[in-house]
């Protein structure tokens, strides 16, 4: 599709601008009645918040900050996606999605191998090891963000009612499958997900939308994240599938104080550092930042917390944190191991300067919008090193396709020893976070780059599916009747 300006009144909030959040529940549901759930779209639709809405809000919370203000101001925003279970259910015809996203059609219980999911053979089919809720047929996500659990709970009971869950079985449309809550975490650990990196600064920037982007990778057309417009894969689509995005959900398990052991039992023996440092010069080169969110491709082996706390802009991420290629080490680790989780999943030198030509990696991109869930780590199991209480990532991005971006990141990037291909002499290994399959790298000792690290799974996958969240035109004409 050609250039074409975006109608931020018809795209749902979360693609483009993230809902703002310190709180958020999935709320994961089958349809039972499809009519009378067609019918009560019509109500739940106008609850469905934009970007126009979510650029209206953040202007609103800097404005109360700047004045000074440390409380937050009550705030909450609704946003819905269906699978292809759910299109079918309804009645939709969604052909011109599935035609090249096979696997948004199969739906992702039947991706979870390919992705490296572990799971068990019964006769022919594979079934991963889910939670039981995410092996049942899901029709589709409603997700609602806000600051506090007391008004996303009263905005959820709103959304339940228009259902007719509030008034018992027989009058409602839909059941529940699971509802899941993430939440940011406490004090100084906001913004950092469970194993204590900054998460959520390298995000797209888009072509027509963002007005003044910190310097970094470049920015993509609008139609790597919203349906309809130029970069997206697919040539045409019918009114409903326009100013639209696919949103992959992974519910990841994270075995934080197995992480922290293990990084505590391998300090990397750079000369210089305590072991102390080389644990944390360990983390940091799984990463490719530095916990305070540095990346070591600028700072290599310590942290620098100036470059960290650079007050350029308002959410304190620095101004250089995100200006940096790998371009100087093509074909070498010393500076960032080829597997760590940054360069793995959005490898810019690595792909872009590969000669003869270069390759882009622009339609690979995908905007990220997770939070965490679960408690902080206990004492005990800090002193044990063994997870008790389940915690980690509600993954979840978006992108006009799923097979480019978050499978072809998890299968052919983050699963693939031998991804990026430029080194002759040392094999890369798996992304240390999310590698699913032989777990090793190399790169881990930057005197020694060819020494491989076996790890242990630190992240594992329980759960997800595939969604594709349409616009507020596609609601209100073509899903409501
Ligand atoms: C970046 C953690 C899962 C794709 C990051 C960063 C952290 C992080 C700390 C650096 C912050 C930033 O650049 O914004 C995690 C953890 C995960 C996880 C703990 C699992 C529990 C995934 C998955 C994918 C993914 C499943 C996709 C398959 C990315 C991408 C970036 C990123 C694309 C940005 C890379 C860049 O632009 O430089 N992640 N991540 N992550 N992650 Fe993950």
């Amino acid at each position: 599709p050609p250039p074409s300006a975006l109608n931020l009144d018809n795209i749902q909030g979360d693609i483009l601008s993230g809902l703002p959040k310190k709180t958020q529940t999935y709320f994961f549901f089958q349809i039972t009645d499809a009519r009378l759930f067609r019918s009560q779209l019509v109500e739940f639709t106008p609850l469905v918040k934009t970007v126009a809405q979510v650029i209206k809000d953040r202007k609103a919370i800097d404005d109360h900050k700047r004045k000074g203000d440390k409380t937050l101001i009550t705030m909450v925003g609704v946003n819905i996606a269906f699978s292809h279970k759910g299109f079918a259910f309804m009645g939709i015809d969604d052909a011109n999605l599935t035609k090249t996203e096979t696997i948004f059609e199969m739906g992702q219980k039947k991706d979870a191998q390919s992705l490296g999911d572990k799971g068990t053979t019964v006769g022919s089919e594979f079934v991963p090891d889910w939670e039981p809720e995410f092996l049942q047929d899901i029709h589709g996500v409603i997700l609602v963000s806000g600051d506090s659990h007391g008004t996303v709970n009263k905005k959820l009971q709103q959304v339940k009612e228009i259902f007719g869950l509030a008034q018992g079985p027989n009058k409602s449309s839909i059941k529940a499958v699971t509802s899941i809550v993430g939440d940011v975490r406490p004090g100084k650990e906001s913004g950092h997900e469970h194993f204590g990196f900054l998460d959520g600064i390298s995000n797209p920037s888009v072509i027509g939308f963002d007005k003044d982007p910190n310097p970094g990778p470049k920015p993509v057309p609008a139609g790597v994240l919203v349906t309809g417009h130029e970069g997206d894969p697919v040539a045409t689509r019918p009114a409903w599938a326009v100013d639209g995005s696919f949103l992959t959900f992974r519910y990841l398990f994270q075995n934080v104080p197995e992480f922290d052991k293990f990084l505590k039992d391998h300090p990397v023996p750079l000369p210089g550092l305590t072991p102390e440092e080389g644990s944390e010069l360990l983390g940091a080169r799984f990463v490719g930042r530095w916990k305070s969110g540095t990346p070591i491709d600028i700072s290599p082996f310590r942290d620098d917390p100036e470059l960290a706390a650079d007050p350029k802009s308002e959410e304190g991420f620095c101004h250089r944190n995100n200006n940096f290629r790998f371009q100087a080490e093509g074909s070498f680790q010393k500076i960032c191991p080829f597997a760590a989780h940054v360069r793995k999943t959005l490898p810019r030198a690595d792909l872009e300067d590969l000669p003869p030509n270069g390759i882009s990696i622009q339609k690979n991109r995908i905007a990220r919008r997770g939070v965490q869930f679960g408690p902080e780590v206990t004492k005990e199991e800090k002193l044990t090193g063994k997870t008790i209480h389940g915690r980690g990532l509600l993954f979840a991005c978006y992108s006009t396709s799923i097979v480019n971006g978050f499978a072809f990141l998890q299968k052919s990037w983050a699963n693939n020893p031998t991804f990026p291909p430029e080194s002759a002499t040392e094999v890369p290994g798996l992304d240390p976070l999310i590698g699913q399959g032989q777990r090793k790298l190399s790169g881990t000792d930057p005197n020694n780059p060819s020494f491989e690290l076996t790890l242990p799974d630190f992240v594992v996958p329980r759960g997800g599916e595939y969604f594709f969240s349409p616009s507020l035109k596609g609601l209100r004409e073509t899903l409501a009747v």
